[in-house]
């Protein structure tokens, strides 16, 4: 007799995605539901923390209740509760955890922190159906542009990230200066279709220090400004921009946000001698970048594992990553808190 194939029920409430999913030990994904605030903020141009922490209070449960019922999993079922603790905006950390640490204490099942950015890459391990680590970990985001050496599944060094803002942060911000909707990423991306990439040459920021695996996409931001409000920036009317120069910025913007990754991706495989490249994150699902990252494993003869189009952006499947952390040992009591920012560590240490 064979006997069943446990379940867990992951919550991710890191940012402005109230989502929950049931995967079992053999990773496979029983429901994945994912409630998006994106209307809630979208006139903000950006996610409002508040906003978010008192959407997530409104739409958890019923998630929760809608991921188990499609996997049609009753609580008892639930081996363990798993939870993204860390990084993300506190006050919506602490809407999943305390769901998860109630959970975890009514059924008695333990609790697996999980850390939002290391779920990313996982989402590639999950894609990939088989063991992938070593490797080196590429994570770009709305809050994030991280390059990791992974050991292991949950063995992840962090190599170098943005020292100032991230290039999913980069792509909603040039999106408002071009008057395209937010989220920028997808908008960049069609309108980028039409535009010329070499029309404008934006700056590349540490492109020829190799030993530098750190990234800047603030000065990109401005040298996109300077050109669309002129330097100084003057008052200018979005709506009022020229399509094709809208298209030529989009794109000429793509491409040097993409040239500048793949290079720094190149750069750390060959300080680790690693052979494997993880991509995962929101940004993960822009085509010019997964076109660009193919055709640097063609020529450089690594394998690469993007993560798929459903697991890029944020989403409690990819929370599997939860097992090899319970096999591992490392769950947490019901006094575990939640960590805003990202934390700088070697192996994993719940
Ligand atoms: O991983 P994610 O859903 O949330 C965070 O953890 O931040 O990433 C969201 C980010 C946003 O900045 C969005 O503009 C970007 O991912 N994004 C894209 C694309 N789709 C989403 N960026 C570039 N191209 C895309 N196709
Ligand atoms: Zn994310």
């Amino acid at each position: 007799m064979t006997l069943p194939c446990r379940r867990l029920l992951a919550i991710e409430t890191s940012c402005d995605e109230t989502a929950a999913a049931v995967v079992d030990e053999r990773l496979c994904v029983h429901s994945s539901v994912v409630s998006s605030q994106m209307g809630l903020h979208q006139r903000f141009g950006g996610v409002v923390p508040e906003l978010a922490s008192r959407a997530h209070v409104e739409r958890i449960l019923p998630v929760i209740d809608e991921a188990l019922r499609q996997s049609q999993t009753s609580l008892d079922q639930l081996a363990a509760i798993a939870v993204v603790t860390h990084p993300g905006l506190v006050g919506s950390l602490l809407i999943g955890l305390t769901a998860a640490k109630t959970l975890a204490l009514v059924l008695d099942c333990p609790l697996i922190p999980v850390d939002h950015i290391e779920a990313h890459l996982y989402a590639c391990r999950m894609h990939a159906g088989r063991d992938v680590f070593p490797a080196i970990g590429l994570v770009v985001s709305g809050g994030h542009s991280n390059l990791y050496d992974c050991a292991g599944p949950h063995e992840f060094e962090l190599l170098g990230s943005t020292i100032d803002d991230a290039v999913g942060e980069a792509f909603d911000k040039v999106a408002a200066m071009l008057g395209l909707p937010y989220p920028g990423g997808p908008s960049i991306q069609s309108a980028a279709v039409r535009g010329d990439s070499k029309r404008f040459r934006f700056p590349r920021s540490f492109q020829k220090d190799a030993e530098r695996l750190e990234f800047s996409f603030s000065g990109l931001k401005t040298a996109v400004l300077y050109e669309v409000a002129g330097k100084p920036p003057a008052q200018y009317d979005p709506k009022l921009l020229d399509a094709q120069f809208v298209a030529d910025v989009a794109a000429s913007f793509q491409e040097a946000a993409v040239d500048v990754l793949v290079t720094k991706c190149r750069q750390a495989l060959a300080a680790r001698a690693r052979h494997t490249l993880l991509v995962g994150g929101g940004v993960a699902a822009n085509s010019r970048l997964r076109e660009q990252l193919e055709q640097a494993s063609r020529s450089d003869r690594f394998h690469l594992v993007l993560a798929p189009l459903s697991l890029c952006t944020d989403n409690a499947a990819m929370s599997a990553i939860a097992w090899e952390l319970l096999n591992a040992g490392h769950t947490a009591d019901l006094d575990v808190d939640v960590t805003a920012g990202l934390v700088r560590r070697k192996k994993h240490s719940p």
